[in-house]
């Protein structure tokens, strides 16, 4: 389905898991993706992929959390194909350790990439977006918005939850512009994040799975999947909501 033919789609954390696999979804609907990461490598490597399977895609360096690479970020996007339609509010960090372990500085990073640089990227994209008349911005929560999982660091799970509250504040000063806004809330996926998780023992696959009702952790390609539908024109009855894929975490 080309259902994204014509729209122009910025995707930030896009060189790797969740990022990746959206901005790979989202162009093979027919999106032409900018690929934004603060590792100018991997987002190049994403872009070069959606190009060798035939789409349009422009790799960005950028951290979401400075302002001057977010306007640049943007402005790249429309040099290069004159309009934006969707921002997928991607990019998030999180820690493996407990919150009296946390550093003040860890704390003020993790805010400022996983909620400041949403406002940042939103800010940025907004009035190009109604400039032209609308567009779609699908920011990242996680099941941690909703409930607290043992051994996750408060840090991230505030944020997410900021992201949540975020959200429905952005959908209700929007939707009068004709700005879509919604979340995806992914549970635990396979991405370098979580891989590393498992890797260093901070929590087994077994236990991630025991706390779920799908004897898997998600796939990234899944995940990706359900933010290019989330974008697109057929889920245009999602307004500030959190759509949640977490194989039945939230309700065990
Ligand atoms: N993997 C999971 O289990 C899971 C579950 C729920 C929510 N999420 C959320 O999904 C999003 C993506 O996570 P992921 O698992 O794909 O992570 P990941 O670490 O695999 O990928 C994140 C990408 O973001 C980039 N990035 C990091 N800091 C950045 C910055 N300051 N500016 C721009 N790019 C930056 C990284 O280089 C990387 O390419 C995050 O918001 C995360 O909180 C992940």
């Amino acid at each position: 389905m080309k259902d994204l033919q014509d729209k122009v789609a910025i995707v930030t954390g896009g060189g790797g898991g969740i990022g990746a696999a959206s901005a790979s979804a989202m162009a093979a609907r027919g999106a032409s993706v900018v690929v934004a990461d603060v590792h100018h490598a991997s987002a190049e490597h994403c872009a070069s992929a959606i190009r060798a399977a035939g789409g349009e895609a422009l790799a960005v360096a950028a951290d979401v959390a400075r302002k001057g690479e977010v306007d640049a970020m943007v402005g790249a996007a429309i040099q290069r194909f004159g309009r934006l339609d969707i921002l997928f509010n991607n990019a998030g960090i999180q820690y493996d350790k407990a919150m009296e372990d946390t550093s003040e500085e860890e704390w003020d990073r993790l805010f400022a990439i996983n909620v400041k640089g949403m406002f940042l990227c939103s800010k940025a994209a907004i009035p190009e977006m109604e400039r032209q008349g609308g567009g779609v911005i699908l920011n990242c929560a996680s099941v941690a918005s909703f409930r607290p999982l043992m051994g996750m660091n408060t840090a991230y799970v505030a944020s997410k939850g900021a992201v949540m509250a975020m959200t429905r504040d952005m959908a209700v000063a929007l939707a009068p512009r004709n700005i879509r806004v919604l979340a995806i809330c992914p549970g635990p996926t396979r991405t370098p994040i979580t891989a590393d998780s498992i890797a260093r023992g901070v929590i087994t696959e077994d236990e991630v799975r025991a706390l779920q009702l799908t004897d898997r952790i998600a796939e990234p390609a899944e995940i990706g999947a359900i933010a290019a539908y989330l974008v697109s024109p057929e889920a245009r009855y999602f307004v500030g909501t959190g759509v949640v894929a977490d194989g039945g975490m939230c309700i065990v």
